[in-house]
């Protein structure tokens, strides 16, 4: 198999799109993925010839959506190297870390720790110190070298033996630096805390092996690896699964309720009360099994000659910095950059009057912008489907605001 990027782009029917009188150039795919006509189908089909509710009904519309939506349950697993009843859908990345901090953060007690790092979405912080206000959990940082990375030469100094938990990116949403989660997991293991990964921006370029990578939580977004918006998965090791309590309470997560108390169902049930999102985890199922039908060897060639198209763009242009890797060594195609003198925002709004839509700011993670002391980046993120004129694009319009907003 080969890269073919004219025929990934024609699933995408928006990318061939004019909108207010301008082409579609999408370097957002951090923030949202577009979606690929497989993934459509398959929620439409199930809105208009099988919508039903799952896990209840006797009838045959309920009982064939339940197929589907466990057939998705399989089809994340498969991509992901795991059991499918190790996966728990989720209304997102968001939710799913939350779950963790609720549910995990339970089996935890006041002087356990939790070690994350400068650089983590918010999504990645926030549940951590709302559940050390809670449980009394202490919460370390790993600090960030000059370029922007996760620091582990520090690991040694900040795992201690009553770190329960390590929770980092496994792919910065700001950077693209990759996480060497070998590293991660052996220190980590040689204190007995445990490892989750956020795969949120790892996960939309190409299957995962979780038990090769020998983490215990893993989790990802749907709306950010071509599926639907509403749908995230949580991972986890079963026995750790088994043993954590319910997060939200109401129907389908229980075995027997009585007004005097309840029973719980055994996961991944127990974790999805009441109505899941349906067809978006018809739809994400659907996208994993598309990302697993490219040749990822060529896939990720493609997407990563396009960051050195950015790179090697961006440097040719006076006064642009980079934040995070400048090689393509270990990293994924997300690039951040700061052009001097230039507000990210103006950035951004130059490069939309070029058609070109990026994300600008802090990206949800302030504490990162802080240690380097930047009111934001501007930030590309590649998708299979860009092409070499969504990245010409791209240096037209930051040569452009260079010339012109300085
Ligand atoms: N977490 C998403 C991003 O990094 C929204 O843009």
């Amino acid at each position: 198999m080969s890269f073919d990027v004219a025929a990934v782009r024609r699933q995408f029917p928006i990318l061939s799109e004019i909108i207010d009188g301008r082409p579609v150039h999408y370097l957002d795919n951090g923030a949202s993925a577009q979606t690929p006509l497989a993934v459509l189908d398959a929620v439409r089909s199930y809105e208009t010839t099988g919508r039903a509710n799952v896990l209840r009904g006797v009838h045959r519309l309920a009982e064939r959506a339940t197929e589907l939506y466990e057939n998705a349950r399989a089809d994340v697993a498969k991509f992901l190297g795991v059991q499918p009843l190790e996966i728990v859908f989720t209304g997102g990345c968001t939710a799913a870390i939350n779950l963790v901090a609720y549910s995990y953060g339970q089996l935890l007690k006041k002087g356990d720790r939790i070690l994350i790092s400068e650089l983590e979405h918010h999504s990645n912080i926030v549940p951590w110190q709302l559940l050390r206000e809670r449980s009394g959990v202490e919460l370390d940082m790993l600090p960030l070298t000059q370029d922007g990375q996760i620091d582990l030469e520090a690991l040694p100094k900040v795992l201690t033996s009553e770190t329960r938990l390590v929770s980092l990116a496994h792919v910065s949403n700001v950077t693209g630096a990759l996480l060497d989660v070998r590293r991660v997991v052996d220190a980590a293991k040689a204190v007995g805390a445990k490892v989750m990964l956020d795969g949120a921006q790892r996960a939309p370029h190409g299957p995962v092996d979780l038990r090769a990578l020998g983490i215990d939580f893993y989790v990802l977004a749907g709306h950010k690896a071509y599926g639907p918006n509403g749908i995230g998965v949580l991972w986890a090791r079963p026995e750790l699964l088994e043993a954590m309590p319910p997060f939200m309470g109401g129907g389908s997560m229980i075995g027997r309720v009585t007004l005097a108390e309840t029973t719980w169902a055994p996961a991944p049930r127990r974790f999805e009360a009441g109505t899941p999102p349906i067809g978006p985890a018809i739809g994400l199922g659907s996208a994993c099994n598309w990302m697993a039908a490219l040749d990822w060897t060529a896939t990720h060639d493609h997407e990563m000659g396009l960051v050195q198209r950015v790179l090697d763009g961006l440097q040719r242009i006076d006064g642009t910095q980079i934040l995070g890797p400048t090689s393509l060594q270990n990293r994924y195609p997300v690039v951040s950059f700061m052009l001097d003198g230039v507000h990210p925002h103006d950035v951004a709004q130059t490069l939309d009057s070029f058609g070109v839509a990026v994300r600008a700011g802090h990206h949800c993670a302030q504490p990162l912008m802080d240690r380097f002391d930047l009111d934001g980046t501007t930030r590309v993120s590649i998708a299979p489907y860009n092409d070499n004129t969504d990245i010409d694009a791209l240096l037209a319009g930051v040569k452009h605001a260079a010339a012109t907003l300085r």
